[in-house]
């Protein structure tokens, strides 16, 4: 299989448009999936400390070095700060831990996780007496100086952002010394962000489109949702190029100009997933995916809306 084309930042740096998901990968499961994958081509890697899974993945990502399949400056591995972590001086004890978890001396790419800050501290999801997360009032501008402190340190070769709406990007964009190289944003044919991806575009700011198959594994589905994948009309586009809805669905990020990140653990869809790059979406395909747009967001955070920070009270 080829490997995947990749886009360039800003600064020169080049990122896979496709990536492995690695979020609800279990323990178990996931260091088979990233070694399935590395062995497929997958050569980028999504990770997040708050996944809970990153050691295995790191032992997988090691093995394949160790073996000679692939170095690591071939690799481009992401991982993100949690909500937990949002003091200046936390950011860089964060960063350790996941670099730890990975067996890694550097990351490529470091995410804010989400604008949203919890109380800092060691727990991911500390709680108030009533259940609900403590949140605390701590800026994104005050993370994103720790975040700029642990790539001057070089632990990081490149910053973004995740889940980060218009407003909140132009505020860090006036008051950052190092302008994020990515925001990853839910993104799929039932919200298909499309005013949100043409302003990151005028910033020079690359969209990574999560939950693209639209994540039936997600905590929060219900069995009466839509599913993506057995959408009538995704379904007819797919036969007219005799590939998968899920292949066309993953095609149209990467015709966008978006990076993909689709999950699984299953072998045959990691093959399938990766089996994307010998065909290319008719521009009039791509407008008719745009208009199944239904505004539906899977992962709302709603849990949070007191946030000062929340993100999702905008239009875009
Ligand atoms: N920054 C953020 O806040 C954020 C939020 C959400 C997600 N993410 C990242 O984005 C990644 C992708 O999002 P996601 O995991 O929510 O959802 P997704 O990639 O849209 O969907 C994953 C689900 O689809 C199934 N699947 C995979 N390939 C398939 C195929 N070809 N045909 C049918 N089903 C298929 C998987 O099953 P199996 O695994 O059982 O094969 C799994 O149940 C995450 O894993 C994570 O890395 C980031």
């Amino acid at each position: 299989m080829p490997l995947a084309p990749k886009l360039r930042f800003y600064n020169g740096c080049e990122i896979p448009v496709l990536g492995l998901g690695t979020w609800k990968s279990k323990v178990g499961e996931v260091g088979q999936a990233v070694r399935y994958a590395i062995d497929i081509g997958y050569r980028h890697i999504d990770c997040a400390l708050a996944y809970g899974n990153e050691s295995e993945v790191g032992e997988a990502i090691r093995d394949k070095i160790s073996q000679g399949v692939v170095k690591r400056e071939n690799l481009f591995i992401t991982s993100k700060l949690f909500n937990n972590s949002h003091k200046f001086e936390s950011v860089e004890k964060a960063i350790r831990k996941s670099l730890g978890n990975l067996g890694l001396e550097y990351l490529d790419l470091y995410l804010v996780h989400w604008p949203v800050a919890h109380e800092d501290g060691d727990e991911l999801f500390p709680k108030n007496p009533d259940g609900s997360i403590k949140l605390a009032d701590i800026d994104y501008l005050e993370t994103w100086r720790g975040m700029e402190e642990v790539h001057a340190k070089g632990l990081t070769r490149n910053l973004g952002i995740s889940n980060f709406n218009s407003e909140q990007i132009s505020r860090l964009l006036a008051n950052c010394k190092i302008k994020p190289v990515v925001n990853q944003v839910e993104c799929h044919p039932y919200l298909t962000q499309q005013k949100l991806s043409k302003f990151c575009n005028e910033k020079e700011i690359i969209i990574t489109a999560y939950c693209p198959l639209g994540s039936p594994d997600r905590p929060a589905a219900k069995p009466e949702d839509p599913k993506l994948l057995d959408d009538k009309n995704l379904q007819k586009i797919s036969q007219k190029y005799k590939k998968t809805p899920a292949q066309v669905v993953l095609r149209y990020q990467i015709d966008r100009g978006h990076v993909v990140i689709p999950k699984s653990v299953t072998k045959s869809r990691l093959l399938e997933n990766f089996d994307v790059f010998d065909f290319k979406l008719s521009p009039e395909d791509i407008s008719y995916i745009n208009s199944l747009d239904v505004n539906v967001r899977l992962c709302t955070l709603a849990d949070r809306k007191a946030s000062p920070y929340y993100p999702f009270n905008i239009e875009f």
